[in-house]
């Protein structure tokens, strides 16, 4: 059968060959739930690029939707993205009615589907056979090991029992961490230093069996892995026809007891030119090993002191979440989004950096949950700031991202300075908790 794209009716390779830069026709892309922190950046990206944005969504979900995110969409499919053939059935009618020429994902455990639906129209995509690699951890560490990617040592287990055993085994030792197979934003993430905390920590990673807001089920099981010590930094790459782009590297930050939240990101990374060029590279297998083909990823490595591997954490095939799309941006004058759209409709994707700034953000979060009183953040030159949260609103405990308060994002000439304003602005604001 002769595959055709939907916006030209032409051979896909021959319309694919031809699609170089904006299509003044406005192609339309079908983005699988755009909800959430890389949604606004997709919207922005479509505008420039003249895209037409599809969501995909439930309709309570849509319900939901900020106006602003409302008003940029030029259509919604409405289905149940948690019944995978219905989901595709009702996806793959809306883009043949509505000529969809890409397939876009916002969330992570939503990535296989959008690899699939890819598949079914014909449209670039991921593979759709090691999709899943790139939502659970466990795929995801065969996939890296069968790739020779350096990733932590690690076991699947069920229960603590099987954990202080696989411990003992694998010689794993402490810290251990501990990680559900199918989740983000370091819910449920545990770094523990000895056995006392095991049970504690197996509980926390099985708490959840279903994923909100879509009701997707998830793989109970745990990872007992490996601890690597040292700097962590991202990195995200862009795959077009299998071709991997690996953007600047972005430095992360977290906390370093028990639950590892991120505390804010950099970007240049101020690494050594040989050392950015390994976190790149590495981020680009990772990628490929998890069977991006015609996506992003967004990877996270450790790089332990002394050492010249960058271990990977993790890879998931979707945009950064954390505003780190405009950190991105700010510092390079990469959109991701726009290359991430661009490569879904089988364009050349625009990856070149044009400008050699600094930006940081930092995360304004609580010392404790409870609920907010008073928040306010100083306003200082260079700096930006916005707050997800207000007075009366319940703030969870520092365990996960979920506890985010709001962020400050600051740009600069160098890294030491784009640094020193965001950790100037979050070291004073004020956050009253009770
Ligand atoms: N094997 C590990 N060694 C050291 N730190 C780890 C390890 N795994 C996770 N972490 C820390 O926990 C954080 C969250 O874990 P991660 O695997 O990225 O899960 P999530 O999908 O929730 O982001 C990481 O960013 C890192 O700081
Ligand atoms: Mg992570």
């Amino acid at each position: 059968m002769s595959v055709t794209t939907m916006a030209t009716g032409l051979p896909t390779r021959l319309s694919r060959a031809m699609n170089i830069g904006t299509d003044p026709c406005g192609a339309g892309v079908l983005v699988v739930e755009p909800m959430g922190n890389a949604g606004r950046f997709l919207v922005d990206a479509a505008d420039r690029l003249g895209v037409r944005l599809y969501a995909a969504t439930h309709k309570d979900i849509h319900d939901s939707y900020s106006p602003s995110l409302r008003s940029a969409l030029a259509g919604v499919c409405e289905t149940d993205l948690a019944d995978t053939p219905r989901a595709l059935e009702d996806m793959e009618d809306f883009c043949r009615r509505h000529s969809v020429a890409g397939v876009a994902a916002c969330w992570e455990l939503l990535t296989p589907l959008a690899a699939l639906l890819a598949r079914r129209l014909g449209l670039p995509g991921n593979d759709p056979a090691l999709a899943h690699a790139a939502r659970n951890k466990i795929l995801m560490g065969e996939a890296f090991a069968a790739a020779g990617v350096p990733a932590p040592r690690w076991t699947a287990v069920r229960d603590s029992a099987q954990a202080r055993g696989a411990v003992a085994e694998r010689g794993l030792g402490w810290p251990l961490v501990v990680k559900p197979a199918e989740q983000g934003g370091s819910w449920g993430v545990s770094v523990l230093d000895g056995p006392d905390q095991l049970d504690a920590a197996m509980a926390a990673a099985q708490r959840h069996t279903y994923a909100q807001p879509h009701g997707l089920r998830l793989d109970t099981r745990v990872l007992a892995q490996e601890y690597i010590p040292g700097e962590e930094f991202s990195c995200d790459t862009i795959v077009a026809d299998e071709v991997a782009y690996p953007l600047p590297v972005v430095r992360k930050d977290t906390t370093s007891g028990a639950h590892r939240i991120e505390t804010g990101h950099t970007c240049p990374a101020g690494l050594a030119p040989s050392t950015a060029r390994l976190v790149r590279h590495t981020a680009a297998r990772a990628a490929l090993a998890v069977g991006i083909r015609n996506g992003i990823a967004h990877t996270e490595v450790k790089i332990p002191p002394g050492a010249e591997v960058a271990f990977v954490l993790e890879t998931g095939a979707r945009l950064p979440g954390g505003n780190l799309c405009e950190v991105v941006e700010t510092a390079t004058g990469v959109s991701e989004a726009v290359a991430y759209l661009q490569t879904v409709l089988g364009r050349v994707p625009d990856t070149a950096p044009t400008r050699t700034d600094a930006a940081a953000i930092r995360f304004l979060l609580p010392r404790s949950g409870g609920r907010l009183r008073r928040v306010s953040v100083p306003e200082v030159s260079g700096t930006h700031s916005e707050l997800h949260l207000g007075a009366g609103d319940t703030v969870p405990e520092p365990e996960d991202s979920s506890c985010r308060i709001g962020q400050v994002v600051a740009r600069a000439g160098t890294v030491a300075e784009a640094r020193r304003l965001a950790e100037d602005v979050a070291a004073r604001t004020r956050v009253e908790v009770s």
